[in-house]
């Protein structure tokens, strides 16, 4: 394992320990292989909060951590090696490993985990863990829990333990910011690539092909199902067919990335197929940009989450005014929220080990200061349906969304996405350059 890594994993564990205090107990479960079909395995990608605290990638595992000041421990339930099943499926660390590579305090089987865990939470007052989130796990906890109680040691309170690991991942480390940087180069190079293959292929289905080599040969994954929409496809905000001929008037949207080390970048370009915006996709994709820019120089400490949306928002409405698409005055158009039938999403997300990461966008019900080392995406969009009667023609079947991957430095918006071209002149060259 990489040392970097494991020195983070006892920092969040100690970290998180601190914050539970010493009359406490936490238990994390990891992910388990999930059937796709039959006998085969979707790949398995390990839960996000359990690889946060222990940067242990095997299924079936779960963490334990006691408190205790300088005796606090950190307690790995795993598989135990197996010399025939690692024939078949590959190596395991197993008890020795978890504690000599991984750096956990103790490593117990998981198979025993309901004979010893119950002895370890003794006098333990409040039990944390993902309550709420598995049913079936929430039992067993609750099983453990009820063993204690037979001795009077019962953990008072079952709680929650969401909110505070969340709040942790919320704030990018160093490391962190680094992996994410390079979840954004590997990404930005696929977008780039689609950008200069597009000429060549006739399908949704080949340019997708271009961008899974770009990650799979620099060992990535796809970070969610890509999105590669022609044509009218733009305008469907979670289009995954990805089957379409490619429509040489019309616009295409790429809406993917990768993860590298499972943190996730988001990236989403939309360019013309035959290389030459039209004078409508231009005026659409103008709008888009600017409001892209207004969103993302308030990506800074001095704002709040809502202030990025509303930068966005209010260019879209004006732009939408302008070109005729809405009626009325900027006032209006914001109090009736009317402007919604084309940018009906946010404009962005937290981004970290999930897409769609964790962490509160509001606190006392205020919307939340931005701080240094978070991470969110900014991705304003228009999208005219096709069959929108109430626009003219030559508007209909327009998709655009701009979308980068911004992290908040005490000075300038850093965008970790930013070698991805997304001025008109610089997308027609690269499209039309091949
Ligand atoms: N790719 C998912 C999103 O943009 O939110
Ligand atoms: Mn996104
Ligand atoms: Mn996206």
């Amino acid at each position: 394992m990489d040392n970097r890594l494991h020195k983070e994993c006892r920092r969040r564990r100690a970290d998180l320990m601190g914050m539970i205090g010493n009359q406490a107990a936490a238990i994390i479960p990891g992910a388990s292989l999930k059937i796709r079909n039959n006998d085969v395995h979707y790949p398995f990608r390990q839960d996000s909060d359990f690889w946060y605290l222990t940067g242990f990638n095997e299924p079936d595992a779960i963490l334990v951590l006691l408190p205790d000041n300088a005796r606090s421990r950190g307690i790995l339930f795993c598989r135990e090696r197996n010399l025939e099943r690692e024939q078949w499926d590959g190596p395991r660390a197993g008890l020795e490993g978890a504690v000599e590579e991984y750096g956990l305090d103790d490593a117990f089987p998981v198979t025993d985990i309901d004979d010893i865990l119950p002895g370890l939470l003794e006098g333990r007052e409040q039990v944390h863990f993902p309550l709420g989130r598995d049913g079936e796990f929430d039992q067993r906890v609750i099983a453990w829990s009820r063993y204690q109680r037979k001795q009077h040691l019962m953990p008072e309170e079952l709680v929650s333990i969401t909110h505070l690991l969340h709040e942790l991942r919320l704030i990018k480390s160093n490391y962190e910011q680094q992996a994410m940087r390079r979840a954004g180069e590997i990404s930005a190079t696929a977008h780039v690539r689609a950008m200069r293959t597009v000429k060549q292929l006739g399908n949704e289905c080949e340019l997708m092909a271009e961008l899974l080599h770009e990650y799979t040969r620099a060992g990535c994954q796809t970070a969610y199902e890509p999105i590669v929409a022609a044509g009218a496809n733009t305008c469907v905000l979670h289009y995954i067919s990805n089957d379409q001929p490619l429509d040489q008037d019309g616009l295409v949207l790429i809406d993917s990335a990768c993860e590298y080390a499972n943190y996730a970048a988001d990236i989403t370009r939309t360019f013309p197929a035959g290389g030459r915006f039209s004078s409508e996709q231009k005026a659409v994709y103008e709008i888009v940009l600017e409001a892209q820019a207004a969103a993302i120089s308030k990506a800074t400490v001095k704002h709040n989450w809502d202030a990025v949306h509303a930068a966005a928002q209010a260019v879209i409405i004006d732009g939408l005014l302008e070109i005729g698409l809405l009626s009325g005055n900027h006032a209006e158009v914001l109090a009736s929220g009317s402007y919604q039938r084309f940018f009906m999403h946010k404009t962005g997300h937290w981004l970290g080990l999930d897409v769609h990461d964790v962490g509160d966008y509001r606190v006392d019900r205020l919307s939340r200061q931005l701080e240094p080392g978070m991470v969110m995406t900014v991705e304003p969009g228009i999208y005219i349906a096709a069959d929108d009667q109430t626009v003219e023609q030559r508007w209909r079947g327009i998709g655009v969304r701009i979308e980068d991957d911004i992290l908040v430095t005490k000075n300038e918006p850093d965008i970790l996405t930013d070698l991805v071209p997304r001025q008109i002149d610089e997308i027609e060259a690269l499209v039309q350059g091949g």
